[in-house]
This record gives C-alpha cells, sequence and structure tokens, in this order.
C-alpha cells in the first residue's frame, strides 16, 4: 500500500501530536485537562474573576520557593538561623528565593482576602455555592495558619517573641487553649521541640491540607461555573447559565431528582 507523503508542517504537527494521543489513549489525562481548562463561562466575567487564579499562582510559588528552602534549611535551635544567614549570603539565588517566599507569603494572604471579598461583593457564596464558600473560609484559615508556624523559622529575635505572643494567645482560648498551647509548644520551653513541631506543621500538614482544600474547590467551581457579576444581565437571570430549578431557585442545568407518580 502506497504511502501518502507529508509535508514539513504536517511532520512537525504528528511529532507534536503523537506523544499527546499516546498519553491520551493511555489515561484519558488529555480530555481532563481540556475538560478542565475548556468550559463554558458567562460572556461578562471580568478581571476580578482572576483573583481566585492569582491566590492559586501565588500558592504555587509558595510550594516551588519552600520546596527549595527546605533543602538548606535546618530545624533546631543551633542551626536554624545561620542556616537561613548561609542561604541569604552564600547559596546561588538564595536571597532571591527566600525574598520570593517570605514576601509571597504575604502575597498570598492579602489575594486571598481580596478573592473572598470579590465573592462576597458578587454574592458568589450564595446557592448553590455555600459548600465552596465555607471551604474557602478553611483556606484562609490554613494560609493564615502556615504564616505563623512559617513565622518561627528564622529563629531571631522577632520570630522568637512573636511566637511566645503567638502560643500564650492560644492558650487564652475558652476549654481548649491549653491544650493548644502546650501542643504547639511541644514541651515546658520555645525550643528544639517547638521549632521542629512548627516545621512539620510548616511543610507537611498545612500545605497537604491545602492542597486538598484547592483540589476540592476547584472541582466545585468547574462542576457549579462561575457566577455572573451582579450588575449582568445573566445575573438577573436572563440568558443565564444556570436555570431556575423546581423549587424556584437558581441552580444547575442538570435535571433534579425525579418526583413519583
Ligand atoms: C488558597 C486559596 C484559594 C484559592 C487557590 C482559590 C481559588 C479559586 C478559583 C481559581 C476560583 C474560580 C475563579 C474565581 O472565581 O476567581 C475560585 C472561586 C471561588 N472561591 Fe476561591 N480560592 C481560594 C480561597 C477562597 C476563600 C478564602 C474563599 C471564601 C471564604 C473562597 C471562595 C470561593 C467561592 C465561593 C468561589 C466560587 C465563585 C464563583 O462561582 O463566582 N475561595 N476560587
Amino acid at each position: 500500500m502506497a504511502t501518502q507523503k507529508l509535508t514539513p508542517k504536517e511532520q512537525v504537527q504528528e511529532a507534536i501530536l503523537y506523544p499527546i494521543d499516546w498519553l491520551e489513549e493511555r489515561s484519558g489525562l488529555v480530555g481532563g485537562i481540556k475538560y478542565f481548562l475548556f468550559r463554558r463561562v458567562p460572556g461578562d466575567i471580568n478581571w476580578f474573576q482572576t483573583l481566585g487564579s492569582a491566590t492559586l499562582t501565588a500558592f504555587i510559588v509558595q510550594a516551588l520557593t519552600g520546596s527549595i528552602l527546605a533543602m538548606y534549611y535546618k530545624p533546631d535551635p543551633q542551626n536554624a538561623y545561620s542556616s537561613i544567614q548561609h542561604i541569604t549570603n552564600d547559596v546561588f539565588a538564595g536571597w532571591l528565593v527566600r525574598g520570593m517566599h517570605r514576601w509571597g507569603a504575604s502575597v498570598f494572604i492579602i489575594l486571598m482576602f481580596m478573592h473572598m471579598g470579590r465573592v462576597f461583593l458578587f454574592g458568589a457564596y450564595k446557592y448553590p455555592r455555600e459548600l465552596n464558600w465555607i471551604i474557602g473560609v478553611l483556606l484562609l484559615t490554613m494560609g493564615l495558619a502556615e504564616g505563623f508556624t512559617g513565622y518561627l523559622l528564622p529563629w531571631d529575635q522577632t520570630a522568637y517573641w512573636a511566637t511566645v505572643v503567638g502560643i500564650n494567645l492560644n492558650g487564652t482560648a475558652p476549654f481548649l487553649g491549653p491544650f493548644i498551647s502546650q501542643f504547639l509548644q511541644g514541651g515546658t520551653y520555645i525550643d528544639d521541640g517547638t521549632i521542629a513541631r512548627f516545621y512539620a506543621i510548616h511543610m507537611l500538614m498545612i500545605p497537604g491540607a491545602i492542597i486538598a482544600l484547592i483540589v476540592l474547590h476547584l472541582y466545585l467551581v468547574i462542576r457549579l461555573g462561575v457566577t455572573s457579576p451582579p450588575w449582568s444581565k445573566e445575573a438577573a437571570g436572563t440568558g443565564s447559565m444556570l436555570k431556575p430549578s423546581r423549587n424556584g431557585r437558581r441552580g444547575l442545568t442538570r435535571p433534579g431528582p425525579r418526583r413519583k407518580g
């Protein structure tokens, strides 16, 4: 059978498409990514709706720079401060990675608040997105806890005394206070037990929880669709992707559970 000769352009296309098709046939991953990226969104969304993605980008930067810092940081009272000095002064581009992580932490928190403000002002927390708001609140709490546990790690005077205040404040909470402060301190004094504990919480427990929550958060964003701005016609009920459901509330376009009879 005679094979058709491919033009150079077609050869390049083949070379690009072959590995993609190979992966798709064996995993279905490409279809999943397409489903995630190419979705229908209301025609009148605006720049404020990019704040969630900006927050996600800030988190990814924190995870990457944090992983690099973890290669050089030593989590014990004798070496923590000097390892940070080593990163800043000796390691190639260490000052940059550390600076990005330190300032990026503030950027992450500020963006999270701005995104939350956008969701609130657009009324995007209402039915059917209440659960995603609750997940958001958990993300905010985790983000703040990440900032608190990371602050101790440089082990300088500011870090130490800020942590003393933070632990004592937690100790004043009703009922659970003493247990929380005991758990955070990891011993009688703020010393090697505390720093090891804060490090484990900062770089394993909380990031793990944040990643799991972000996956859930984005799953719900995809499932429920994006809200139109409150001033748009779509939000007012015309041309919306969200149809009124049988109980009169605006819900998903999917049919609800069947009624008997
Ligand atoms: C790590 C932190 C967070 C990340 C990475 C994140 C990411 C996102 C993304 C990418 C979207 C879709 C695009 C957009 O609407 O901007 C979104 C939507 C949403 N987020 Fe977040 N978010 C975070 C924190 C929060 C917080 C703190 C809240 C509220 C307490 C929240 C509540 C919501 C809600 C209700 C939606 C749906 C909005 C709509 O349908 O218009 N998120 N989030």
